[in-house]
């Protein structure tokens, strides 16, 4: 396991309010089995924590950071993380070979886990930078990139890419893509299974209006064995994922994760060897002492509590949870008790809800 980075803050803090969630074994096979994507804005250091208390075993990638912000701008807050996160992924977006590797050597020293480079954002400022998704008309250079990332780190460098951009979109230059890069030395692909439109579609358009296509994926793994290839999109249920597994190295989950974190739990049970909580309640007091320790920092409360909102989704007392903690936690930054507030509140509002949630099922189904 990689080293506790220097500028984690209150790592005693943290340390002591983890449950007895068991470590798991991991393998450099088994690593990218099943991962949460990059979600910019979502998957802060804070959704993190959360997610790593639901799976264990689940690789956690950042939000997109640009080799500009790193290189100009406050490293330490961008890059911070809690120990608790490993294994944890930076996902960097960039395009110029040397920028990326002195942002690949940071992050090595910052006890990142695995370096990403980003080639599926298909943002307008991403593309006036000349990265993300139009980066898939750039072969070369991506290859270049990747290479020169390598060069300076020991950590695995890999690749979240498309199918296809634009109007380069056959299954031919999707493979000619990958092999191009390949080149580099890396040896694992995330594909996000659709093409980005550059122009025409906004970034949220772009997740769900080009149609899905996991059989170039298939293929693609079919075709070049010993590259480790991770699929991504749609991903949101474990049949899903048994099919995708059936095929492809690993599954790497969005939206899913997010909106409905207990799926992490399932994945935890179906894919590893354990160590999930057992009820949706027993993350709430782990991340309440989460929530003091930030507090402690003058970090307020809301910027935790956002990422925690769907955390009984389609469970009964789901709305309460949601409303009380979106109405409460805007009115003090320091209530370090809203977690369980708004678990009362549940209760409160719906007593045999309450009383079922208290005894709920001791396995992580839903
Ligand atoms: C709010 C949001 C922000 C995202 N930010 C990034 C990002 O920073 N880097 C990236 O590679 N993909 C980003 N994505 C795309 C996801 O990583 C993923 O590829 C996409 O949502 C499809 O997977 P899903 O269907 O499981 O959500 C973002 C998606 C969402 C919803």
């Amino acid at each position: 396991m990689a080293p506790t980075p220097p500028s984690v803050v209150n790592a005693a803090v943290v340390n002591a309010t983890m449950p007895s969630l068991s470590p798991t074994a991991r393998t450099s096979h088994d690593a990218h089995r099943f991962s949460v994507a990059p979600m910019m804005d979502w998957t802060d250091r804070h959704c993190r924590y959360f997610h790593r208390l639901l799976a264990p075993s689940a690789l956690l990638y950042t939000e997109m950071v640009t080799t500009g912000a790193i290189l100009h701008g406050d490293r330490d807050r961008l890059l911070a993380y809690n120990p608790e996160e490993h294994p944890v992924a930076l996902q960097l977006g960039g395009s110029e070979p040397e920028d990326l590797a002195a942002c690949a050597l940071i992050a090595g020293e910052r006890g990142y886990d695995e370096v990403n480079l980003n080639v599926g954002c298909p943002s307008d400022r991403v593309q006036r930078g000349r990265f993300g998704a139009c980066l898939m008309k750039e072969p070369a250079l991506v290859r270049d990139c990747l290479a020169a990332m390598r060069e300076v780190v020991a950590v695995p460098v890999t690749i979240k890419t498309r199918l296809g951009v634009d109007e380069l979109y056959d299954y031919g230059y999707f493979r000619d893509f990958v092999g191009s890069v390949l080149e580099s030395g890396i040896d694992t692909v995330i594909a996000h299974a659709r093409r980005a439109w550059l122009s025409g579609l906004s970034p949220k358009q772009n997740r769900d209006v080009p149609p899905l296509d996991f059989d170039w994926v298939y293929r693609l793994k079919r075709e070049l064995p010993d590259c480790t290839v991770v699929i991504n999109g749609g991903v949101d249920s474990l049949d899903v994922v048994h099919t995708h597994l059936a095929q492809v190295d690993g599954v790497m989950i969005g939206r899913a994760a997010y909106h409905d974190p207990w799926f992490l739990a399932q994945c935890q049970e179906a894919l590893a060897d354990g160590g999930q909580p057992a009820r949706r309640e027993d993350v709430v007091e782990p991340m309440s002492a989460y929530i003091a320790a930030r507090v402690a920092e003058g970090i307020p409360v809301k910027h935790v509590t956002r990422h925690v909102l769907g955390l009984f989704q389609g469970r009964p007392g789901a709305k309460v949870w949601r409303r009380y903690l979106s109405e409460h936690a805007h009115v003090d930054d320091h209530n370090a008790e809203i977690l369980d507030q708004a678990l009362s509140a549940m209760s409160r509002v719906r007593p045999h809800e309450g009383r079922s949630l208290a005894a709920g099922p001791s396995r992580a189904a839903r």
